[in-house]
């Protein structure tokens, strides 16, 4: 018998989502092995494949495997196969949505961090690229996401040429204590790391942003340790790409914060080294920052890399595992230290026997990880 049981609800998802999935529970069960823990993973489904099969991206039955779970293993959803504008069909991005406002996941952590073995991969000088260290903390069940929003059809004056056309809005809407709670969870990662928050949002336009900039000022007159400053947007786009070493915790809305996110992953090399864990009152939730790949999905070449690192997130923060989650993070550093590349990460100077596979990467980070 393990010292200690986890159950985790695992959620393939789409398009690449189920390859990667595999490589990242290869490496949990090398941990779970090393470690005498035992960790239980459970299938259920979620986005384009519970569509097809039950006809909802989120069926009830995950929201009760996803709940009854010590912690939630995402991979990706997604597809061109799902791919509609009409608002009355069901639509796999639904199904995440649903599950992080379900588990009421309302703080989205996602680590950037550039591995120096990578710092040739980023589209940016490496000299931009190297020493970067910093961690969006993304509003999850918020802001324009999650606010009222309608479409109507056949309105007067509003199509072309003064004729009947469409009319739709979204609404960007928060109230005061999900700002306070987002707020404090980044100044609190902040004081684990280098006590530096730099608030993102755009307060010289929309109301909801300055009532945020106001309650963040408030919260960090509450950590005077903890250096804080705001920073508009679109300015913080630039200063990703111009000075991205100047970060330490940035914390942002919703959409603010999955723009910036897909941006900061370039300075990684590839989206495909993004984690993210979701955290809330109940199950935490982990996944990659990035999609299902359509395109590569079943040619087994995707990078697994950004699964395998929600594990290691879910090993620091579900389980207390800080041991574990850095054996993981070793592997990774000395899997690239030795040259070996996934398709993504790879330019013409990485030798061909050096680029691999999903399941080649995932062999090599399990083999470092058993030790
Ligand atoms: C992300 C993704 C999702 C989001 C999509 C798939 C709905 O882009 O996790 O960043 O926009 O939140
Ligand atoms: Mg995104």
């Amino acid at each position: 018998m393990a010292s200690k049981t986890y159950r985790i609800c695992t959620l393939p998802g789409d398009g690449i989502g189920p390859e990667i999935l595999e490589q990242a529970v290869r490496v949990l069960q090398a941990v779970g092995e090393r470690y005498d823990v035992e960790f239980i993973c459970t299938d259920a489904l979620l986005g384009g494949i519970a569509i097809d099969e039950t006809g909802d991206p989120f069926p009830p039955e995950t929201l009760a495997a996803a709940k009854a779970a010590d912690a939630v293993l995402l991979a990706a959803v997604g597809g061109p196969k799902w791919d509609t504008t009409d608002p009355d069909k069901p639509r796999p991005e639904q199904g995440l949505l649903g599950i992080r406002k379900e588990l009421g996941l309302f703080a989205n952590i996602r680590p950037v961090k550039t591995y120096r073995q990578l710092v040739g991969a980023s589209t940016l000088r490496p000299e931009v690229v190297d020493g970067v260290d910093l961690v969006i903390v993304r509003e999850l069940t918020g802001g324009l996401y999650f606010g009222a929003r309608d479409r109507k059809y056949d309105v007067p004056g509003a199509g072309v040429d003064g004729a009947p056309g469409q009319q739709a809005y979204d609404t960007m809407s928060y109230s005061e204590y999900e700002v306070d709670r987002i707020v404090r969870e980044a100044f609190r990662i902040a004081k684990t790391r280098r006590n530096k928050v730099t608030n993102v949002d755009k307060a010289n336009v929309l109301e909801s942003c300055r009532m945020w900039r106001e309650v963040e000022h408030r919260i960090a007159g509450e950590f005077p340790e903890v250096e804080n400053g705001d920073m508009l947007v679109d300015n913080a786009a630039m200063q990703l790409v111009r000075n991205p070493t100047q970060f330490d915790v940035i914390v942002c809305e919703n959409t603010f914060g999955d723009i910036l996110s897909d941006e900061a992953s370039m300075l990684t090399g590839s989206l495909g080294m993004l984690a993210s864990a979701s955290l809330g009152s109940g199950t935490a939730l982990y996944e990659p920052s990035h999609g299902s790949a359509p395109d590569i999905a079943g040619l087994g070449v995707a990078n697994p890399l950004a699964q395998i690192i929600s594990v290691e997130l879910m090993l620091s923060y579900s389980f207390g595992m800080r041991d574990a989650a850095d054996d993981i993070e070793r592997a990774i550093e000395e899997t690239l230290a030795e040259g070996y590349r996934t398709r993504d990460l790879a330019d013409a100077s990485v030798p061909a026997d050096k680029v691999v596979g999903c399941a080649g990467m995932g062999d090599l980070i399990v083999a470092k990880v058993r030790g």
